[in-house]
């Protein structure tokens, strides 16, 4: 199955020991790697997207973290901390990996660890978390994987692949092992307005793994529907309140509305990492505001009207009624969904 997955590597660590990172901006003109060694260079890639997705974010601010504060004390970490905790406020993953860091550097301290001890134990956690979310995608496809059947019309939104991880993906894991169990399928990737993650990662991971892809742009996915062209709508999430809300890419609470008119399971695939207890619902997730421009202009030039103001939300939120499953690495949970504080009680698995 690894064949399935592009062979590229989207996060993790250089030989040299940096925060190594497949640049997605890039993509899918070029496939150009960069090694990044400072808090800004590990904040600028995150705020620009070089590096995107909420497992990957939260995988590359805990390389990031270990990298930029190499033999550095304990209150230089927490400086670091802050700023890459930051660096985007919707996907939990990162506020979760930088969290888990700050936890290992305060016990390292407290326990009178120097800095280069402090340093050591950093990189490990860091790995640990890296190797963490690849076994999690690995999960997440094996218990997805039975809702993709033999000649179903797939449709997902934005990219919650093997590029927003780790490993295979999150919303693309159970697609590559279904695949890998020679089920055959189909998919609509919708291009993902305004940075069309749809039509440049999506389209580019699942046409290199050999499984049929078709974009088409967001507001195609209706007519599809209605023509009856859907079997399943799948996607990731950025953030999942207690009550099972589900932040995602601006776009996905919409697909989520028309897929329950059109009586279509509508799946979220979520790490744990991804969940939230401590948020009680949607209401409560901080949502994204972007930068205009990703809205007036495409590829650096304008296309909206001199003088109009922009609405450019990065997330929005699809109420957990609208959500027919959430898989998670822990398996696959049907509502109602309830994430207690202190996460070892899940719903009930399918
Ligand atoms: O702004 P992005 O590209 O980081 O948004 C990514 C998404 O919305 C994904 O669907 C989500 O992070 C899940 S990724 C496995």
């Amino acid at each position: 199955m690894e064949q399935l997955a592009p062979p590229t590597l989207v996060v993790g660590w250089s030989p040299d020991g940096a925060l190594r990172i497949l640049d997605q901006r890039r993509l899918p003109g070029e496939v150009v790697t960069r090694d990044l060694r400072t808090v800004e260079a590990v904040v600028d890639a995150i705020r620009t997207l070089a590096v995107r997705g909420a497992p990957a974010i939260g995988v590359a601010a805990a390389i990031g973290l270990a990298v930029a504060t190499d033999g550095r004390d304990l209150p230089d970490v927490e400086r670091a901390a802050a700023a890459v905790r930051a660096s985007r406020p919707t996907a939990v993953n990162l506020m979760w990996a930088v969290d888990r860091m700050l936890g290992v550097a305060r016990t390292a301290a407290a326990a009178g660890a120097g800095p280069g001890a402090l340093s050591a134990a950093l990189r490990a956690e860091a790995e640990r978390i890296r190797a963490e979310d690849v076994a999690m995608c690995r999960a997440m496809g094996e218990h997805g994987a039975g809702l993709i059947g033999d000649g179903m019309r797939v449709l997902t939104h934005c990219n919650a692949g093997a590029l927003a991880t780790a490993g295979i993906g999150t919303a693309l894991a159970p697609l590559y092992v279904a695949r890998s169990r020679g089920v055959r399928f189909s998919v609509y990737a919708d291009e993902t307005r305004p940075l069309l993650q749809g039509a440049r990662l999506t389209a580019w991971e699942l046409h290199r793994a050999g499984i049929p892809v078709t974009v088409c742009a967001d507001n195609m996915a209706a007519g599809l529907m209605a023509a009856g062209r859907v079997d399943l709508v799948i996607v990731g999430a950025d953030r999942i309140a207690a009550n099972g809300d589900v932040a995602n890419k601006i776009g996905t609470y919409g697909l989520a509305v028309l897929a329950k008119h059109h009586g279509i399971p509508f799946v979220v695939v979520a790490p744990m990492s991804t969940v939230d207890p401590h948020t009680p619902d949607g209401t409560a997730i901080v949502i994204e505001q972007r930068d205009p421009a990703e809205v007036t202009h495409l590829a650096g030039v304008r296309v909206a009207a001199e003088g109009a103001a922009v609405h450019n939300p990065a997330f929005d939120v699809t109420p957990h009624t609208l959500i027919t499953r959430i898989v998670t690495d822990r398996g696959v949970l049907q509502p109602p969904y309830v994430f207690a504080p202190n996460t070892a009680v899940l719903p009930p698995p399918v």
